[in-house]
């Protein structure tokens, strides 16, 4: 078998076979595949597409590049959950302990932001010696004492995913639906969890941009879960707008926190509320309904709050953040940005604030950058609210002049104020499972 020959057939269409897709994936991880071969394949796949079977053999392939995780010596119904990716989506932080506190376990491997979007990895090592590297018994003892623990991806898990993401980000390949389920379902199958709840992002915030496209996404990632013996199921939600008023990673830190008390922002809230309650679903807790009715009262009584305290300090975090969220390192600058004219905010270009926050030192331009937990953007209006000229529109956490002012263009450059109000935008638009795609808009 040649690659160039791979390379030649999927360029004309042609459908790839188990066989070649496992040739390819095991020789690139190997390094017998130069990088500049799997280019020209990521961009044949980019513009050709792959059917059904290539995607599933896609994943599969990659999900057994390297180590898998057996989660059988855990008792009960293990519940993953993942997001495509957004801007201020917080909604780990807050959906892992509610399920947790109602008796569904939650092992969790999770990511550090890239590009414009955020990680949750990031978000809790914002808590002093919040350990987010755990050897593996270990993560298995916390799971099982306190319901859940989240950690980051270990060593060697998924190779084939690693080196492809490193290289699609470098060649324009990123936005690709084969490529993201292919990416996102071999971690979600290598980390081991029975049942998968995805949040398939869409808007200008999402890799995603269209609801079309959100959706074909969320049915191949559904049926490749299925494929392989999962429970799985998708919410399409709203990343047009960013979710919740924070961004960035300790100002995030401590919305969740909020909004495990019961205060936090609605949008965030309801989306939290609803992924909880499909998670717990999928674990046999009830219907969606019922599930939404346990996941509120896990908030309302503080169970879930308790439950996140709990991991933190398991996992060697200062649990007193939990509890006190003030104690979190302000940033060494504030600068408020204010609304230029008098009007309604018709457009909030969600990516552009995402790179806004990183400008300001929340995220990273390339892997080895050093973060700034404390730096972000502190949203006073959104959407649709109608501001006076002189309003300040976002208050601007970073730790110098130059950070500043970068952050402050990008920002004031990703929002339009216009004369009329725009239309109100839907939070969540359909759900994808095993029964096909419920529209909710
Ligand atoms: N998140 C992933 O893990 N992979 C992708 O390809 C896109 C988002």
């Amino acid at each position: 078998m040649r690659m160039y020959d791979l390379i030649e057939n999927k360029k004309k269409g042609m459908a790839l076979t188990k066989e070649e897709i496992s040739y390819m994936v095991k020789g690139f991880v190997n390094g017998e595949i130069p990088d500049y071969q799997m280019s020209a394949m990521l961009m044949a796949i980019y513009f050709q597409g792959m059917n059904d079977q290539e995607i599933t053999y896609l994943t599969l392939e990659m999900a057994h590049s390297g180590d898998t995780v057996d989660l059988s010596p855990i008792e009960g119904i293990k519940v993953d959950k993942h997001s495509t990716g957004g801007v201020g989506d917080k909604t780990t932080l807050v959906v892992g302990p509610v399920v947790a506190s109602l008796g569904v376990k939650v092992a969790k491997m999770s990511g550090r932001g890239l590009g414009h979007t955020g990680g949750t990895v990031d978000k809790l090592e914002s808590i002093p010696g919040f350990r987010t590297a755990i050897p593996r018994d270990e993560f298995f003892d916390i799971v099982r004492e306190q319901g859940i623990a989240v950690i980051g991806q270990s060593g060697n898990m998924v190779p084939a995913d690693k080196k492809l993401y490193a290289l699609r980000d470098v060649t324009a390949t990123v936005d690709s639906i084969p490529l993201i389920a292919s990416s996102i379902m071999s971690k979600k199958l290598a980390a081991g969890s029975d049942s998968i709840v995805l949040d398939v992002k869409t808007g200008s915030g999402a890799f995603m941009k269209s609801l079309d496209d959100s959706i074909s996404l969320a049915e191949k990632m559904v049926s490749i879960g299925i494929l392989a013996g999962r429970r799985c199921c998708a919410l399409i939600t709203n990343m047009d707008i960013p979710l919740g008023y924070a961004v960035g990673n300790s100002l995030e830190m401590t919305e969740a926190i909020r909004t495990l008390r019961g205060n936090g922002p609605e949008d965030l809230t309801q989306v939290c509320l609803e992924l909880a309650a499909n998670m717990l679903h999928m674990a046999d807790k009830g219907s969606v309904q019922e599930c939404r009715e346990q996941a509120g009262k896990a908030i309302e009584d503080g169970s879930a709050l308790q439950c996140l305290a709990a991991m933190v300090k398991a996992q060697g975090g200062d649990e007193n953040y939990i509890w006190e969220p003030e104690r979190f390192e302000e940033a060494k600058m504030l600068y408020e940005v204010k609304a230029p004219v008098s009007g309604y905010i018709t457009h909030m270009d969600t990516e552009g604030i995402g790179i806004a926050s990183v400008l300001l030192g929340a995220g990273r331009n390339t892997k080895d950058d050093c973060i700034d937990y404390s730096a972000g953007i502190q949203l006073k209006k959104k959407y649709g609210q109608r501001v006076e000229a002189g309003d300040v529109l976002a208050v601007l956490h970073g730790s110098d002049q130059d950070r500043i002012r970068a952050g402050a263009d990008k920002f004031l450059s990703s929002c339009a104020i216009g004369d009329l109000a725009p239309a109100k935008e839907p939070l969540i638009y359909a759900r994808v499972s095993d029964y096909g795609v419920e529209r909710f808009s």
